[in-house]
């Protein structure tokens, strides 16, 4: 009973942080277009977003290999999980970075605004050529002014499969080919440790980002394109078995398919199972 207090407790906390974020986000984005830097918009609404989550919510985000997105132009590519992703987000976001999201988002109260006023890429589900157009006038500001573009290239999340990564949508991959733009796979642990509506999760702890390495595509023709697509999903996949899940407190409550898993692993010896289930307030401080 007490942890499905707090379940919703978090849960309420969670969206008013959000909005204070996007607020901010709203603000931050019309002075930064006043003054010609609207590209740094969506930075700086991110990294508020992700210390305000952090310092509330206790949820941390650990990385590794931040280092290979220094170099721009780049086409980042990540897997889709829930509302956390924009968490993950939050920590991640380089500057002069923009992100892709669905046309529908564009009338979420102030997250959609904040979105619209820092240069967002709205794709529209419903019209292929809009959404082509778009991407293609993303594609040459990004080569121009050497910028990142974000994109969660999963198809639409569907409750009726089991996949981890759901099979890739390819526009992703024609624009990388298209303006022969490297293509950075990033890999997000499992964070349904963290957060699972399903379960009633709402764990403090932290996960693991982690940033592969870029995948140069000039050589690349059109007809390699959805080899390129599945390769990148086969190696995310693999990467994302090997993550795991994300380290959490049992705060509220576990997912069972990971308690089943941490039970396995008991069988082993009893210690690993305590690792793999709690931090501590200072593993999550360290693990920043
Ligand atoms: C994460 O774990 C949950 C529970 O075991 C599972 O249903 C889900 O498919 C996993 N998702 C990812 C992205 O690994
Ligand atoms: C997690 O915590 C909840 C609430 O205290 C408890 O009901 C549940 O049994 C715990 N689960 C595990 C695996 O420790």
């Amino acid at each position: 009973m007490a942890n499905t207090i707090l379940y919703y407790a978090r849960c309420f906390l969670a969206v008013i942080v959000l909005m204070i974020a996007a607020l901010y986000g709203v603000i931050a984005s019309i002075v930064a277009t006043l003054i010609g830097k609207q590209y740094l918009a969506q930075w700086l609404t991110a990294r508020c977003y992700y210390n305000l989550m952090k310092y509330t919510m206790g949820f941390d985000v650990k990385v590794i290999g931040e280092e290979k997105l220094e170099n721009k132009p780049f086409i980042a590519v990540s897997n889709h999980q829930s509302t956390l992703d924009i968490l993950m987000l939050g920590r991640m976001f380089p500057q002069g970075c923009t992100v892709t999201a669905k046309s529908s988002l564009k009338y979420v109260p102030f997250l959609g605004w904040f979105m619209s006023l820092s240069g967002t890429y709205f794709l529209d589900r419903s019209s292929r050529e809009k959404s082509v157009n778009t991407l293609n006038k993303g594609l040459e500001q990004v080569k121009r002014e050497k910028r990142g573009l974000w994109i969660f290239p999963e198809g639409t999340r569907s409750y009726a499969t089991d996949l981890n990564i759901l099979p890739f949508k390819k526009g992703a991959f024609h624009l990388a080919q298209q303006g022969k733009i490297p293509i950075i796979p990033i890999v997000v642990s499992n964070t349904s440790t963290l957060m699972n509506p399903k379960w009633k999760v709402f764990n403090r702890g932290v996960m693991t980002v982690k940033v592969l390495d870029p995948i140069p595509t000039d050589e690349l023709a059109k007809e390699d394109i959805g080899k390129l697509a599945e390769q990148v999903r086969d190696m995310m996949l693999t990467e994302l078995q090997e993550l795991g899940y994300s380290k959490a407190n049992n705060d509220t409550n576990l997912p069972p398919q990971f308690i089943e898993q941490a039970k396995k692993e008991t069988s082993v010896t009893e210690k690993t199972r305590d690792e793999a289930s709690t931090v501590t307030g200072s593993e999550i401080r360290a693990a920043n």
